[in-house]
């Protein structure tokens, strides 16, 4: 689904000037600072339609400040944000009419029934009275809340409310769909049911959609993926591009005699070997190459072998020299400083 090319126009900073029509959202040096803070810090990229692209970075980044701004919340500081061609500045009301917005925090009237919720956005929205009903019926049945839609909506799970809300924000029909961290909070079988919906929607709807998440599992469903870290994006491209270029695949082999076999690694091939997880462990770049070399040199018997990819976690610490739970843990201690600060009176 990613279409060769964008991420490297990107990045060599060509391509910036709205794109070509398969360009659903072209983003050029845009700044967003909030007084002293710097959220957005000078972002280029460009969202081909039928993608599916993902910001991925920790708490603070500038993800749901760009979403803002895209989805014309929040003006820039400086730069363009363009959605469909249009300007995210001057063609506001124009821009809402293609998106559809799924907040990070609810947004829903849990004293209403998930029906009403629906028709009080088809309205605002101004859905064609004769259109509302069918299309109420499949978007609701998409994710699974037909039979509920009579019950208020504060007698739903956290899960289901999620899925209501990516119910209306398609109700409209957009063209583009922003999630801003789509499943956080919820536990992970309720993160994968509406995972599978939204697969589902790419399938059956020509809709083009852009999340945030700090999530790596998350981050593996998009076709394209954005780290941004510190307002700044440091890398973009598919995650198994992403994860290529950190280089080494890893290598685990059980032996009939560890010890020696770490050492005729390094006489043979010139590799740095240790135990770990009871296996001899070891990176190497293309791993499942190499294996056959392995077995055909090597002259301690091998038991078992097993390859495995560098992962997302990897590729976030090689782009900003820490992984992502570091990151929002650094942000968590500050929080909790705050409260001991707060409970004991404002002194340090
Ligand atoms: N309305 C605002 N006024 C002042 N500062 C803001 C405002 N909105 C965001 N910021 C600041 O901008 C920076 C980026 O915030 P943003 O909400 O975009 O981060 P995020 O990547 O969405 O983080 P999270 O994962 O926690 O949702 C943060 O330092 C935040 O404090
Ligand atoms: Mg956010």
């Amino acid at each position: 689904m990613a279409r060769a090319g964008t991420s490297a126009a990107v990045l060599d900073g060509t391509g910036l000037d709205g794109g070509g029509p398969e360009t659903v959202i072209a983003v050029s040096s845009l700044v967003k600072r909030y007084g002293d803070v710097a959220a957005v810090r000078g972002i280029d990229f460009t969202v081909s339609r039928g993608e599916t692209f993902g910001f991925l970075g920790p708490n603070g980044a500038g993800k749901s400040t760009t979403i803002k701004i895209l989805c014309t919340l929040a003006t820039a500081t400086a730069g363009t944000a363009l959605v469909n061609g249009l300007d995210t500045a001057s063609q506001r009301d124009a821009v809402r009419r293609n998106i559809g917005l799924v907040f990070q925090d609810t947004t829903l009237d849990t004293y209403l029934t998930g029906e009403q919720n629906l028709r009080f956005h088809a309205e605002l929205y101004g859905v064609p009275k004769a259109a509302v009903a069918p299309r109420m019926r499949q978007v609701l049945e998409m994710v699974g809340l037909w039979d509920r839609k009579d019950s208020l909506v504060s007698t739903y799970s956290g899960g289901m409310q999620r899925r209501l809300e990516i119910a209306r924000g398609l109700l409209h029909a957009p063209h583009v769909l922003f999630l801003d961290e789509p499943t956080v909070g919820l536990d992970p079988q309720t993160r994968s049911s509406i995972w599978a919906y939204i697969n589902g929607l790419k399938q059956r709807e020509d809709i083009t959609i852009f999340l945030t998440t700090h999530y790596m599992d998350e981050a593996e469903h998009c076709d394209r993926i954005a780290i941004i870290d510190h307002g700044k994006i440091v890398a973009i491209d598919t995650p198994e591009a992403l994860k290529a270029s950190v280089g080494k695949d890893r290598v685990q082999i059980h032996t009939a005699d560890d010890r020696a076999a770490i050492a005729e690694l390094a006489a043979v091939f010139g590799i740095d070997a240790a135990v770990h997880e009871g296996a001899v462990t070891f990176a190497v770049a293309a791993g499942e190459q190499f294996v056959p070399r392995l077995f055909g040199e090597l002259s301690i018997p091998i038991r078992s072998v097993s390859v495995s990819r560098p992962s997302l976690d990897d590729v976030f610490m090689s782009y900003t020299g820490t992984t992502i739970r570091d990151a929002e843990g650094g942000a968590g201690n500050e929080f909790m400083r705050n409260m001991h600060r707060l409970r004991s009176g404002g002194r340090r």
